[in-house]
């Protein structure tokens, strides 16, 4: 077992000055348990933590990072832009230049409106959503994770879709009770809060990957009926893109199926690893935001320049040929864990969407957050755990996706494959 000595340490002082020890929550550990890994340095698809250990890197900043750590085009826009000024706060060339990128690539996008976290993306498209239809309620999917906006830690009750319910204290019930939530693939649900309450809603918020109750996807149609019934009645459809985004595909999940909402929501891979998310859609309810329009949103640090050079930079990186290397690497990674786990009889799923995909311990397909919750994530830990200790970093929590990147090699992913096969008679009943 590697020293986690440092890691403990930091831990311990960590812990008597940030609440929990982190700057946020899943970072912690509490769900598989253990000691977070202090990270020193990262490069290409490894991290390397302060006790000296290195790591095959799955879970990518949590998305950002499509391209390794520190990949060196990256680095040098970065400091070439940095040496410009970290910050002005006054139009630049190059927040025209990544917006006209976003425009080009995403379905559906006319125009941008650039911030700083995907959190305030949801947000302010909830806002212009609510501006435009003036309209106060919004739908969402329960395990669906847009943030933490107010109107967006709302967790559903019992019943078909329901008022939500505050799913933090601090959140009040006049700002959970405007969102409705329903059951991710339940038609019928979405249907009948439209029925009882369609002129009320304006917009249907949803990840179109699912990858926050790990990765769920959309059953056949089940996008089509959000796109058509929020046109019939007047709604706004918001895809929450910032994880699915230029990953699964360049124009993200409405490219990869083919449904063109009203806003998407972006972060991520568009920030190359910096503070650096986006909302855009339509013209018409774009030009409602403030100064053209009267829906206010702001920021003191949007299209932050070294964020935007980066990110551009990525952004340019990123080609057909980009996507198809990372579905061979996430294909080669998933199938080597299904055979891992056939072979010593362990029951598994591993659902994904184009690169994206993540572990459940369970035979049951996953299509809802009640069948996610429902698998063995005691298991998980154990899995995240056997792993951590030969060297593969997993996301620390069965509900996350795994994230693959173009600097990991054959042999990175062989070596994981490995290393699965090894334990999993351990994680057989
Ligand atoms: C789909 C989705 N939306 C919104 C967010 C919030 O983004 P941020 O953490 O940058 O505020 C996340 C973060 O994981 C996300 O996955």
């Amino acid at each position: 077992m590697p020293s986690t000595r440092v890691s403990q340490e930091l831990f311990a002082r960590a812990r008597s000055v940030i609440p929990g020890g982190v700057n946020s929550p899943v970072r912690a550990f509490r769900s598989v348990g253990g000691t977070p890994r202090f990270i020193a340095a990262a490069q290409g698809a490894h991290v390397l933590d302060v006790d000296g250990n290195r790591y095959v890197d799955y879970v990518g900043s949590w998305g950002p990072m499509i391209l390794g750590h520190a990949r060196p085009e990256i680095v040098a826009a970065a400091e070439e832009a940095l040496r410009r000024g970290s910050s002005f706060g006054a139009p630049t060339e190059a927040e025209v230049e990544l917006a006209e990128a976003i425009v080009e690539a995403v379905p559906g996008v006319d125009m941008v409106r650039c911030v700083s976290s995907g959190t305030e993306a949801t947000m302010s498209a909830i806002r212009l959503a609510r501006g435009v239809t003036q309209r106060p309620r919004i739908l969402k999917f329960a395990g669906h994770y847009h943030g933490h906006a107010d109107s967006l830690l709302a967790s559903a009750g019992s019943g078909v879709a329901t008022f939500g319910l505050p799913d933090s204290p601090g959140v009040t019930r006049g700002s959970a009770g405007d969102t409705l939530v329903a059951a991710w693939n339940d038609a019928d649900a979405v249907r009948g809060a439209f029925a009882a309450a369609g002129e009320t809603i304006a917009a249907v918020i949803c990840e179109p990957v699912p990858g926050n109750m790990g990765v769920v996807p959309a059953l056949p149609g089940f996008l089509e009926l959000l796109r058509a019934i929020t046109r019939d009645h007047g709604a706004v459809l918001i895809l929450d893109e910032v994880m699915s985004g230029f990953r699964v595909a360049r124009g993200g999940a409405s490219e990869h199926y083919g449904v063109t909402a009203d806003l998407v929501t972006l972060g991520k891979v568009i920030g190359g690893g910096y503070p650096l998310a986006a909302f855009g859609g339509r013209a018409d309810i774009m030009r409602q935001l403030a100064p053209e329009g009267p829906v206010y949103q702001a920021g003191t640090l949007s299209g932050n320049p070294v964020a935007v050079a980066a990110g551009l930079t990525q952004l340019r990186l990123l080609d057909a040929e980009a996507y198809k290397g990372l579905e061979q690497r996430a294909d080669r990674l998933r199938g080597g864990l299904l055979a891992a786990f056939a072979e010593a009889g362990v029951a598994v799923q591993i659902p994904a969407v184009a690169s994206m995909f993540s572990v459940f311990f369970t035979s049951r397909p996953v299509h809802d957050f009640q069948v996610a919750k429902a698998a063995d994530h005691g298991r998980y830990a154990r899995f995240f755990n056997a792993m951590l200790a030969r060297g593969h970093y997993f996301p620390p929590s069965g509900y996350e996706a795994i994230f693959v990147s173009l600097a990991h090699t054959t042999g990175d992913i062989d070596a994981t494959i490995a290393a699965a096969r090894e334990l999993a008679p351990d994680l057989a009943d």
